[in-house]
């Protein structure tokens, strides 16, 4: 039997049989939509978001045919960037051999740009010349406006969101809340995985966005809901995955998404027509050895103290109490405050994930191949 194209993505989106579940999140995002409600998605990175926006497209062409716009902000440093980065998605939803895409690049011809396309990607590429701070602020209201005023239904996603707390143009978020304000035809879904900055932005009093929109947090994928998922791409390939390994898959890739998503595609490709337990651990090795580089080269930006506290961390799995007396002992950190200034450096570098819960707020190391191999190695 030849085996099928991989079916496990480890970018991007493809098609819905290729996206498990979601189906709350994708229901939520739809009522949203449908009540004039803007959202914001947060979740730690590699958990879906992205995928989630796309596949929330797919739904919303299907459903009601109504256009989407997607802008990663993650690039930009400055208003200016966001403005082009804005354009070019504009472009790509409204092609310019549409009549709407036609009247669009008319509409930005005003504001005299130079306008190309990438020679490779053949994506468009903007680029606008501004006089003033006030001729800049008129462009963004501007691609607003004509969007509004085309009369339909409009969802934009700006992923990467927190990115404009860094512009030093301070009011970015008070225009962009005015402007937003007043749109009728356009709903917003704001994603981020920097979550202390987007509670920031989006619960802070003080802020312009303050209150605005509806949250949802993207946690995993329901265990037993992913594991008939996984055994059932499998199966097409008739590739058969036992209980037991299955089970493996789930608890050494946490359940986070890129990573399981990550040992399955491995798993497929040395696959031939049953995956065991023993698969499995050839599988991790093999992953584990391919990510090495970057191992090395987060240990080369850590202090040996903190590379230590990784380590720690990574053999315990997750830590409910950082500078508790026994953790700190055991694996000789010091004192309590030497834990918390070296806890409070890993988590701003992204290093350590904190895991809020009712009961209490636990950590572990975010990149969960990292936290594998430290287990391994040490
Ligand atoms: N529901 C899903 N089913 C299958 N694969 C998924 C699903 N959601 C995401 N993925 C895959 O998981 C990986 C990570 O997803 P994605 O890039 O959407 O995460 P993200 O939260 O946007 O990450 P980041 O914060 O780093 O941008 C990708 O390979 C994507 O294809
Ligand atoms: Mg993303």
């Amino acid at each position: 039997m030849k085996k099928k194209n991989n079916p496990f993505l480890l970018k991007g989106y493809v098609s819905k049989e290729l996206f498990c579940d979601r189906e709350k999140e994708l229901e939520q995002l739809f009522t949203n939509v449908k009540n004039g409600i803007d959202t914001t998605l947060i979740s730690p990175r590699r958990m879906g978001k992205t995928g989630l926006v796309f596949r929330f497209f797919d739904h919303l062409r299907e459903n009601g045919n109504i256009r989407s716009i997607y802008v990663d902000i993650f690039s930009s440093r400055n208003l200016s960037e966001f403005i082009k980065l804005l354009a070019e998605a504009i472009l790509l939803e409204f092609p310019e051999k549409t009549p709407v895409g036609n009247q669009f690049l008319d509409f930005i011809k005003g504001f005299r740009p130079l306008i190309g396309f990438d020679p490779l990607s053949g994506q468009p590429q903007i680029q606008i010349n501004y006089q003033s701070a006030h001729e800049k602020e008129n462009t963004l209201q501007g691609l607003f406006n004509f969007l509004e005023n085309q009369g339909e239904q409009i969802v934009i996603a700006i992923d990467e969101f927190q990115q404009i707390s860094d512009y030093p143009e301070k009011n970015t978020e008070a225009l962009l809340r005015t402007y937003i304000q007043k749109l009728t035809n356009i709903r917003f879904i704001f994603c981020g995985s920097r979550k202390a900055m987007m509670i920031n932005l989006f619960s802070n009093v003080k802020r312009p966005f303050f209150a605005s929109t509806q949250y949802l947090s993207l946690e995993k994928i329901d265990r037993e809901v992913y594991s008939s998922f996984i055994r059932n791409k499998f199966s097409e390939s008739e590739i058969l995955i036992t209980d037991e390994a299955l089970t493996m898959v789930m608890d050494w890739s946490l359940i986070h998404t890129f990573y399981t998503q990550s040992l399955c595609n491995i798993l497929f490709y040395i696959a031939e027509s049953q995956i065991t337990i023993d698969t499995v651990k050839v599988a991790c090795v093999e992953l584990l050895k391919r990510n090495e580089p970057v191992f090395y080269q987060y240990r080369q930006l850590l202090t040996t103290a903190q590379w230590n506290f990784l380590i720690a961390i990574a053999k315990e799995g997750e830590v409910n109490q950082l500078t508790a007396q026994k953790f700190i002992s055991q694996y000789e950190i010091g004192t309590p405050a030497n834990a918390r200034r070296i806890s409070k450096s890993l988590l701003e570098k992204e290093l350590l994930l904190e895991l809020p819960s009712k009961k209490e707020t636990s950590y572990r190391v975010y990149d969960v191949f990292l936290s594998r191999w430290l287990e391994n190695e040490y």
